[in-house]
């Protein structure tokens, strides 16, 4: 294959992210745009490149993969549409709403022969690349979680359940993703939950245990404030506690003294610190060389799994098993 022809589904604040790093990359070439929202893909043609379509049939007609960047509640019908016409799909997180969707969606993706990759771009930001790596040589206890949001309130459709499919779709689904990177299997959690600002429940707090004994606390509030860090694992070893904060740095402190390391990433570019450079290249990868995409569709669907799982939690008042 040449290059690789790159359609972008959605082409709004994640389409721009992806279109701008592939505009750039020698293995991939912008080819094709689709937005419902005609002056969006306009304006990114110019600055990117691709034809503008008008309609996802026209796209799909001009690309060899797929990126799916429309709002939560569409990746389904578009990803789906995508491998039944033969194409390689980067879907962004979520991978659905709804494990029933989800179901369908990789029973779909699992019949199709592309490479089908989920945009938890987390996975590859290098604070967390660290975290795994110390992690592999210090099996860690257990931590403590959060990842909070200042508001739902900027851009406007964050706060509507009918566009993210709830709150922890729209953000949480990201360091619960990541905890299964981190520690492995979850085998149950139990949820607790509360409503304030907005019309859903917007206040969790979350026991998870793992598959490996591993176990830890997990809070995710969306009208916190904007407070740095809003989203931080602090992770308990044997004698040692390592702390990320954001994306920007680790702190590792190791013994029984007060003292300890910094690993500091504030100089390096956004597209790099949060991991969205390196998961497009490891997708175009994927494609050329046929090796598997960091970020699978099953991967989404556990994530979806574990969303599902603390919304039932709560409703329930029980433990929830898997
Ligand atoms: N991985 C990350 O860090 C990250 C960051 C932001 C957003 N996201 C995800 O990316 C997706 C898009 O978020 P965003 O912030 O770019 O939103 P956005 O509103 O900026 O852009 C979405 C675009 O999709 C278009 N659109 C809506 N429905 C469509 C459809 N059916 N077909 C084609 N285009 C359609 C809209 O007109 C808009 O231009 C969401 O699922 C979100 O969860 C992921």
């Amino acid at each position: 294959m040449n290059k690789v022809r790159i359609g972008i589904v959605g082409t709004g604040y994640i389409g721009n992210v992806h279109g701008n790093i592939y505009s750039r990359d020698e293995r991939a070439e912008i080819s094709a745009l689709y937005d419902i929202i005609p002056g969006r893909m306009e304006a990114a043609s110019r600055r990117i490149g691709g034809r503008v379509c008008s309609s996802r049939e026209e796209l799909l007609d001009n690309c060899d993969a797929v990126l799916v960047c429309a709002p939560n509640k569409s990746h389904l019908e578009i990803a789906s549409a995508a491998v039944a016409a033969g194409k390689h799909v980067f879907c962004e997180k979520p991978f659905t709403t709804g494990v029933e969707d989800a179901r369908k969606l990789l029973e779909i993706v699992n019949g199709g022969n592309g490479v089908f990759q989920v945009g938890h771009n987390r996975r590859m930001a290098p604070v967390y690349v660290k975290l795994r790596e110390l992690l592999a040589d210090d099996p860690a206890h257990s931590a403590h979680i959060k990842m909070n949001r200042g508001e739902l309130k900027n851009p406007p459709w964050t706060g509507d359940v009918s566009v993210t499919g709830g709150f922890l779709y729209e953000t949480t689904i990201h360091l619960f993703d990541m905890v299964r990177f981190q520690f492995g299997e979850v085998t149950e959690l139990k949820a607790y939950g509360s409503q304030h600002e907005y019309p859903e429940i917007d206040e969790f707090s979350v026991i998870f245990k793992f598959e490996n004994g591993f176990h830890c606390t997990f809070a995710s509030s969306s009208d916190a404030s904007w407070h740095f860090p809003f989203e931080r694992i602090e992770v308990f070893c044997h004698h040692r506690t390592i702390v990320t904060e954001e994306m920007e740095r680790l702190l590792d402190s190791r013994g029984m003294n007060a003292d300890f390391k910094t690993h500091s990433f504030h100089m390096v570019e956004k597209e790099d610190k949060w991991g969205y450079a390196q998961e497009d290249r490891a997708f175009i990868t994927a494609i050329l060389d046929g090796s598997s995409p960091p970020v699978t569709a099953e991967d989404g669907f556990k994530a979806v799994q574990i969303v599902e799982a603390v919304y039932e939690s709560i409703r329930s008042g029980e433990v929830v098993r898997f």
